[in-house]
Formats: structure tokens, sequence, C-alpha cells
């Protein structure tokens, strides 16, 4: 059932090529140059007079909703707010008929996103699903919806799940900002074309593995973990600090990279490991500066770069490429390495991997 890997999460983390070819299949006509969803199109004037569009989830689906942050309001320009379901449903939030609520949730289940839900549809807004469990409580409630195609994910660390549910709110945006007329034909036929290269990157991302393996038996025994990012990045480095506490129950923290001289950069001495996402497109320079930073009070650094960087390479102790991409996508790659890291440190550490201590995977309960 492992289909040869020793555990779920290594499968699922291999499926990904497979699991966003899926999701968008169907949906992104590149020759047309079209998305078609179904439950969009049949809401379309929903989505286009959205006033905002507030995001509710929990752990790694609330990374995704970041990611789709970026994506919406860099592209769409529809204001976007993210919110821990758990916090949003208690603190007596604003609420409108012109707001549109995303809820994204693998399993359909998790108890606190349930309730924002019936909380939003309360006050009249619309809500939109994004789920993997199809038929599950959150797909019922919600008023329309599109599933990620990733297929059953049993390992409780989520991994294919967050690939999938970034392509489906990128594919959300696209769609959105082509309707809203945000770019030209081509730039559009441009940016669903790179969408249907994606799987055939992460496969070349994932030939990073053994690579991988030799890093994560230098930090192993590391007792906290810093993770960097900018931009679309930040919720990654987010990402990679929860797979790996979650997993291998090693303390690490996610920073946007220029939040750390406002405190965490006392951190930093030779023992700290720091994974640094430093790829070609968005903030590049900045964060080669932040490289040096850290450098200079001899932190460890772990840089994901583009294929073929030079100046990274001279700073970093150890460097990981992924394959170029423009910022939009970049997640969908970068969060690869990260999620091979934690997995291979985890199996080192002698953890149980699938089924971490304390953790379900699905939270039915608040
Ligand atoms: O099923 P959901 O996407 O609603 O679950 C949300 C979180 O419980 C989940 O993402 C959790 O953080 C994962 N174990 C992270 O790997």
């Amino acid at each position: 059932e492992k289909g040869g890997y020793d555990h779920f999460m290594l499968k699922e983390i291999y499926e990904q090529p497979r699991a966003i070819k899926d999701t968008f299949r169907g949906r992104l006509l590149a020759d047309q140059g079209i998305i078609r969803m179904a439950g969009i199109d049949q809401n379309l004037e929903r989505f286009l007079n959205a006033k905002r569009i507030i995001i509710v989830a929990c752990g790694t689906s609330w990374h995704a909703g970041l990611v789709a942050e970026y994506i919406f309001e860099d592209l769409a320009r529809i204001p976007v707010e993210v919110e821990y379901a758990s916090e949003f449903r208690y603190r007596n939030p604003v609420i409108t008929e012109n707001d549109v609520l995303i809820a994204i949730s693998q399993s359909g289940e998790t108890a606190d996103t349930l309730a924002a839900i019936k909380l939003a549809k309360e006050n009249g807004a619309f809500v939109f699903g994004v789920c993997n469990v199809v038929g599950s409580s959150i797909a019922r409630e919600t008023d329309a919806g599109a599933y990620t195609h990733a297929g059953p994910e049993i390992g409780v660390a989520s991994t294919k799940a967050f690939t999938t549910q970034i392509t489906v709110l990128t594919l959300l945006a696209l769609k959105l900002a082509k309707e809203k007329g945000a770019f030209t034909e081509s730039r559009f036929h441009e940016l669903l074309t790179e969408i249907e290269g994606i799987p055939q990157k992460v496969e070349r991302a994932l030939e990073s593995n053994t690579l991988i393996e030799i890093i994560s038996e230098v930090y192993k025994d590391s007792t906290n973990f810093l993770y960097l990012g900018r931009g679309y990045n930040f919720p990654v480095a987010l990402e990679g600090a929860l797979k790996l506490k979650e997993i291998s129950y090693i303390h690490a923290e996610g920073y946007p990279a220029a939040e750390m001289k406002h405190g965490p950069i006392a951190l930093i001495d030779e023992q700290m490991p720091v994974v640094v996402i430093a790829t070609k497109k968005g903030h590049y320079e900045k964060v080669v500066s932040n490289i040096q930073e850290i450098k200079s009070r001899k932190g460890k650094i772990i840089a994901i770069v583009t294929e073929g960087d030079t100046q990274v390479r001279e700073l970093a102790d150890h460097v990981i490429e992924v394959p170029e991409s423009s910022e939009n996508l970049s997640p969908l790659l970068t969060t690869i390495p990260l999620q091979l890291l934690s997995y291979h440190i985890a199996v080192m550490r002698g953890c149980n991997v699938d089924q971490p201590r304390n953790l379900a995977k699905s939270v039915t309960v608040e």
C-alpha cells in the first residue's frame, strides 16, 4: 500500500507531480487560453463583485491560504485576509454579503474551519470550499467549491494536499484576474503554459533527494532551526518549520527574512541551522544580504536556490537547487526540498513519521 516507499509521507511527497497534474487537468486549457472551473463559472458574479476575500483554515492549509493571499492581491487585485479559523470564529469578525469566504481543508472535517463557515454563512457571505476529501462535511456545508485531486493523504504531515491547494487557488486567482482584465491574452497564455510545466519541474526538484539526505545527516541532532523566506516564499518558510516540528520534534520557527533583525537574529550562533529560500525571482538581492547577516554571526546556511545560482552558493554551507519559475509559482517548487529535509531528519531521529505523537490526521474537536 506504500507502493515500495518506507512511509506514506515519502510516497505522498513523490506523488506530487501527478497530484498537481490531476488537479489542473480538465480545468486548465492552455491551448484555448481558458480556465474552466464549474464552482467558479457558476458563481462568477459573486467573486467579481466581492469587496474582499476572507480565507480561513488551520495548519498547513492556512499556509496555503497565505500563499493565495499573495496571488489574489498581486494578480487579481482583490483585498484578502487570511485567518486561523479558530480565531476568526470567536473574535466577532465583520462579515458582510459582499464578502467571499474561502475555506481550505484537506480533510474537510476540521471543527474550527467548519464553525467559521457556519458563521460566515449566517452573516450572508458566499462560502467557497477547497477540500480534498470528496463529500466531506466542509465540502457539503459550502455554497460551492473546487476539489484538490491529491488522492488520499495518509501521512499526518500534509504534503501533496498543500501543493494541490496552491494549485487550485492559483487557478482561481488567475481566472479572476483574467476576468478583471488584469493581463493580456499573451501573458495569461504564458502563465497557463508555465503551470502545465510545473509537474515536470517538481519531478526535477525531487532529484535532490540524495543530497538532502546527506544534509539531514549533518543537522539531525540540532535542537533548533530557523526558516526564512520573503514574498511568496514567506509562507513556505512557515510550512517548512511546521513540517520539521511536527514529525521530528525539533523546535523550528519560520519568519519573513527581513523580520530577523527585529528579534530572531539574537538566536543565531554556530549551532543554529538556518534554511533560507533564496530563489532568483522576488527579492533575491535582499535575501542575499540577509544571508550575509547570518553568516557573519556564524549561523549555518542551507539555501534553496534557483538552478545555476552562483552568488548564494559562495555564501551558503549547503545549496539545494530547484528549477527556475516565475515568483507566483515558486512555492510549488521550493516546498519540495523542505518536505524532504523534515522527512529525512525525522527518519534519522527514529520518529514515527506517518503518525507523529499527539497528532491526528483530522482535528474534529476544537
Ligand atoms: O484537514 P485540514 O486541512 O483542515 O487540516 C488542517 C491542519 O490540521 C493540518 O494541515 C495540520 O496542520 C497538518 N498535520 C500539517 O502537516
